[in-house]
């Protein structure tokens, strides 16, 4: 499927064939494809919590709103980020790049984050919202629907995945075959009003 048609039928769809399967070959794939996503300084702050377990799925829904999209979903994904991914041995994510360019950067991820708590949380949404979209339409490319959802508890959540202290949740990925069309598009707003040329 073409880029600009992905784009144009995602949608976000609420009703899956909870007996659909995905092959792990599928997974392995939309998950590949989702690390192509950039990061700053490439520090790769997501983490891609897949939640396969029927009775964990069902706790989460739990705190979810009841939204029958995380038990139904053929692959369910908490987005996670590490906030202190650019601490962890940050040389490792510029481990293929030239040592000249290693050691310009390495230091400037430290610089840039440390100290810095509202950026690390920033980055981790920002990382983690890019990681979605491009699950979404890639899957979207493959055949699938999807749902993107923060319609729920955060900290319930978190004690049910054993969420790291130093880790957040941003959202989560709902994908699968859906039986259902999405709800009509709720409008757009005009162009001008979101389209700002130069200053406010
Ligand atoms: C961050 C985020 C959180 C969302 N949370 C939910 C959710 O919890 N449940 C749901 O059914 N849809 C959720 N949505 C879907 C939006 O309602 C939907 O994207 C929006 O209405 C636009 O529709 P479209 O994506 O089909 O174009 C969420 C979307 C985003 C981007």
């Amino acid at each position: 499927m073409e880029t600009f048609e992905a784009i144009a039928q995602r949608r976000a769809v609420k009703e899956y064939d909870p007996h659909h399967r995905m092959t792990e070959a599928e997974v392995e794939q939309l998950l590949t494809l989702a690390m192509l996503s950039p990061t700053a300084f490439n520090i790769q702050n997501w983490r891609f919590v897949v939640v396969r377990d029927p009775k964990l799925r069902q706790q989460i829904r739990e705190v979810a709103w009841d939204q029958a999209q995380v038990t139904d979903a053929s692959l369910f994904i908490v987005l996670c980020a590490d906030l202190k991914a650019w601490s962890k041995h940050p040389e490792r994510y510029w481990g293929d790049a030239p040592e000249s360019v290693r050691n310009f950067v390495v230091p400037a991820i430290d610089s840039y984050y440390r100290g810095k708590e509202q950026v690390q949380r920033d980055e981790a949404m920002r990382s983690c919202g890019m990681a979605a979209q491009t699950l979404m339409l890639a899957a979207k490319s493959m055949g699938y629907d999807s749902c993107p959802m923060d319609g729920f508890d955060f900290d319930a959540v978190g004690r049910l995945i054993n969420l790291p202290a130093d880790h957040v949740i941003a959202l989560f990925v709902a994908i699968g075959k859906s039986t259902a069309a999405p709800w009509p598009r709720g409008g757009k707003l005009p162009l001008a009003e979101v389209v700002i040329n130069d200053t406010f």
